[in-house]
């Protein structure tokens, strides 16, 4: 639980930061001294964190006895809420999987307009979609 957490404030607040940082850093110039290098080490940073989440997110519901429930029809208040946070996650890791792979394609290239457009909006869903994870992750915790 305590890697778990660790886990979760290490991905969100990840998130929560680089999204301050692309609001405020404006200028094109500063983004192309910062981003080259500022990118690869938050990418390896945040998928460390999400291998570490899921890891200790099975952990979690093999100790709590949900893990065979997920693949039953068990309908009850907790195992509606794991699922529907596994959904989250899930498109969550798919969204961080176009990002990543944009962002190996173009560190240091320019971008054409369709690929910003699916990085910013991966991005901006991952960033709200967290907001969601926690929000499910708090309803399963009151409950067990
Ligand atoms: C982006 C991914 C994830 C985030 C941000 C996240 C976040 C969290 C947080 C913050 C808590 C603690 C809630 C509280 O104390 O009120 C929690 C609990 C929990 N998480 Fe996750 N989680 C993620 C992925 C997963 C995955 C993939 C699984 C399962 C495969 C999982 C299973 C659980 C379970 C079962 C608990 C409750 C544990 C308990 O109360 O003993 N999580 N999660």
């Amino acid at each position: 639980m305590h890697l778990h957490l660790f886990g979760a404030i290490a991905w969100i607040g990840g998130s929560v930061f680089m999204f301050v940082l692309g609001v405020s850093l404006t200028n094109k110039q500063h983004q192309k001294e910062v981003y080259p290098h500022v990118g690869p080490i938050f990418g390896y940073f945040e998928l460390v964190s999400l291998a570490v989440l899921v890891s200790t997110g099975v952990l979690l519901t093999l100790e709590n006895g949900l893990f065979e429930l997920l693949f039953t029809s068990d309908d009850s208040e907790v195992m509606q809420y794991l699922r529907t946070k596994l959904y989250i996650v899930i498109s969550v890791i798919f969204a961080t999987a176009v990002h990543f792979v944009i962002a190996l394609k173009t560190n240091n290239k320019l971008r054409t307009k369709i690929q910003n457009l699916v990085s910013r909006a991966s991005s901006l869903f991952i960033l709200f979609a967290n907001i969601f994870i926690l929000h499910y992750a708090i309803m399963i915790r009151s409950i067990l």
